[in-house]
């Protein structure tokens, strides 16, 4: 039976379903009218009144790492009801790593875009955001952080691993290890499509610390899931009841208006980026952080960063930097363990959606117990952060190489330059027998940047040449402006800024040159003058990609470079009023 209805000729109060009203020029008409609406789905006055929690549903046949999205759903709702509030549940785009070209990162700015219009546009007092695949969630916090509103983030999961003839595996660490001993020819092609039925167990994220795993870890050490939100596997009890709180802890914050940026503020991303480096975690965070950042006002220093990494070590033993899978760090205690550790490195005072601060949280988690996934922080796995920061002449804008994952005798290293012109010649020529590289070469892959490719792939793993795997090499130095998957390994440098399609240095090495890389002393240099440099760029003049239409042009005549996170320019606060982590 239908309640009273408030007054709709009284002033119209900015929350709820009255907030944001379509423009018909008369508010109190265009309330009736979106009551109306939304009664024709039987909607009562009485929930209309109530504080409204927007649900964001990623779900997705193309997306199977959202695969249980109506799990979750159904959790938060009931969440969300029990706290006496609305919940209203929509889409948005779904963006999985295998699923979209020509890579996902083309495409994370346009779901920030499309997440932050529809908070926008839409009546909400406060916002779940679900999301999981690598893309998702940082797409997700860059448009809350960009829309103001009350926001909480609920991550899907990781998958389960599987069983290969008795050895563990999961995604997707040993996707490429597998796929590396087929090129290898040290399985044959029935090994290889046994693996691939056994390498994604469930739905859920993949299983290793890769890029959506950092993700997770990085939303719940900003502040920005309830406590202990990074680490159940998605086909848990665990993960609903996480589902369930989020749901919960949305209306508070609703009542409570507490908004984004009181959370996102720089200790916050100081603490990511710490939690970053001693989970050995993917590069493809420092992309992310700075991009989410650049919405908050805020830069991330590349140095400061680098300097921090020499008093975090790493504790998580977790493929790729280690042994374990995600399922095992949720059972080793997760975030609060892991944070327990890093306690006096931690900007304890940092807020979160709890209302309390993280130090609260930390001081509230459950007691430690014995296990040997997260490491005490005077027994590492590492003894350094993950993830080194480069400068030199062939990255005056600066690169970056996970150190936990690559080989410690080639990290430093003087090569002869091998150099692919793009990700075309590089398949074209790699596996071809008379390709002229030995396993000294140093691997150089241009014009897989932000604009390059474009969209900055995840190409800068590169293979190692067939002829040279077959010989048993299992690393060799590579060299791009691209990404790579945080599930990859090996003496990989990326992100060189700025990237060879707008002209950078990395566009003028040719076959032959000498590279010489230092991760001790923080180096990528080109061996050759500053005078000859100078003449190469003079002699080949570079023509920036440009499009004609649509997305791509959007794309290609806004995106940023690494270090700015490869946001669009139009989408970074109007002002950067800081940086982080400080000094
Ligand atoms: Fe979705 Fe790895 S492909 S998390």
């Amino acid at each position: 039976m239908s309640t009273k209805p408030k007054n709709d000729s009284q002033p119209i109060a900015e929350s709820g379903l009255r907030k944001g009203l379509t423009s018909y020029g008369d508010k109190g008409f265009s309330l009736f009218l979106r009551k109306a609406f939304i009664k024709g789905a039987g909607y009562t006055n009485s929930a209309l009144d109530r504080p409204v929690i927007g649900i964001i549903n990623t779900g997705s046949a193309y997306n199977p790492c959202h695969g249980n999205m109506p799990q979750l759903i159904e959790a938060v709702k009931r969440g969300v009801m029990l706290a006496g509030g609305l919940p209203m549940e929509f889409p948005t785009i779904s963006i999985h790593e295998s699923f979209a070209a020509p890579t996902s990162m083309y495409l994370r700015n346009l779901m920030s875009m499309d997440t932050e219009e529809m908070l926008r546009a839409q009546p909400m007092d406060a916002v779940v955001m679900i999301g999981g695949c690598d893309k998702t969630v940082p797409a997700q916090m860059m448009g809350a952080a960009s829309a103001g509103l009350p926001a909480i983030q609920l991550i899907t999961g990781s998958m389960l691993t599987g069983s290969h003839r008795s050895e563990r595996v999961g995604a997707c660490t040993d996707c490429r290890r597998y796929w590396g001993k087929f090129r290898a020819g040290e399985i044959d092609e029935a090994e290889k499509d046994e693996v691939n039925d056994q390498l994604v167990a469930s739905v859920g994220t993949c299983s290793v610390m890769g890029t959506a795993s950092t993700m997770a870890c990085i939303a719940e050490a900003l502040g920005m899931t309830v406590p202990g939100g990074a680490s159940p596997p998605a086909v848990t009890a665990d993960r609903i009841r996480i589902a369930e709180e989020t749901g919960t802890r949305a209306v508070q914050m609703a009542k409570d208006g507490l908004t984004i940026d009181k959370i996102l503020t720089a200790d916050a991303f100081e603490n990511a980026l710490r939690v970053l480096l001693a989970i050995g975690g993917s590069t493809n965070g420092i992309v992310h952080l700075a991009a989410i950042a650049g919405r908050m006002g805020l830069e991330i220093d590349l140095d400061a960063l680098d300097k921090m990494g020499d008093e975090t070590p790493v504790l998580l033993d977790l493929k790729p930097s280690g042994d374990h899978y995600m399922e095992n760090f949720h059972d080793a205690g997760g975030m609060a363990t892991l944070l327990r550790e890093l306690k006096p490195l931690l900007k304890l005072d940092a807020i979160t959606v709890t209302g309390r601060t993280l130090g609260e949280e930390i001081d509230a988690a459950r007691p430690n117990f014995k296990q040997d996934v997260i490491r005490k922080f005077n027994d590492p796995i590492y003894p350094r952060g993950s993830i080194a920061v480069l400068h030199g002449n062939l990255a005056p804008g600066g690169a970056i190489i996970k150190q936990s994952a690559a080989n410690e005798k080639l990290m430093e290293h003087e090569g002869r330059a091998v150099v692919f012109e793009n990700a075309e010649d590089l398949a074209n020529r790699i596996d071809s027998p008379d390709l002229d590289v030995t396993a000294e070469d140093i691997l150089v892959l241009k014009n897989i940047g932000p604009k390059g490719a474009p969209g900055m792939p995840e190409a800068g793993y590169i293979p190692i040449p067939m002829k040279l795997a077959r010989a048993g090499v299992k690393d060799i130095v590579r060299i791009s402006d691209g990404r790579m998957s945080g599930t990859a390994f090996g003496t990989i440098v990326l992100h060189v800024t700025p990237e060879s399609a707008i002209g950078g240095p990395l566009a003028h090495v040719r076959n032959g040159d000498r590279i010489r890389l230092s991760v001790q002393n923080r180096e990528i240099s080109l061996l050759i003058s500053a005078e000859e440099l100078a003449q190469r760029i003079k002699d080949c003049p570079i023509t920036e990609p440009t499009a004609e239409r649509g997305y791509k042009k959007l794309f290609l005549d806004t995106v940023m470079q690494a270090d700015k996170g490869v946001d669009f320019d139009f989408l970074r606060a109007a002002q950067i009023t800081g940086k982080t982590p400080r000094k």
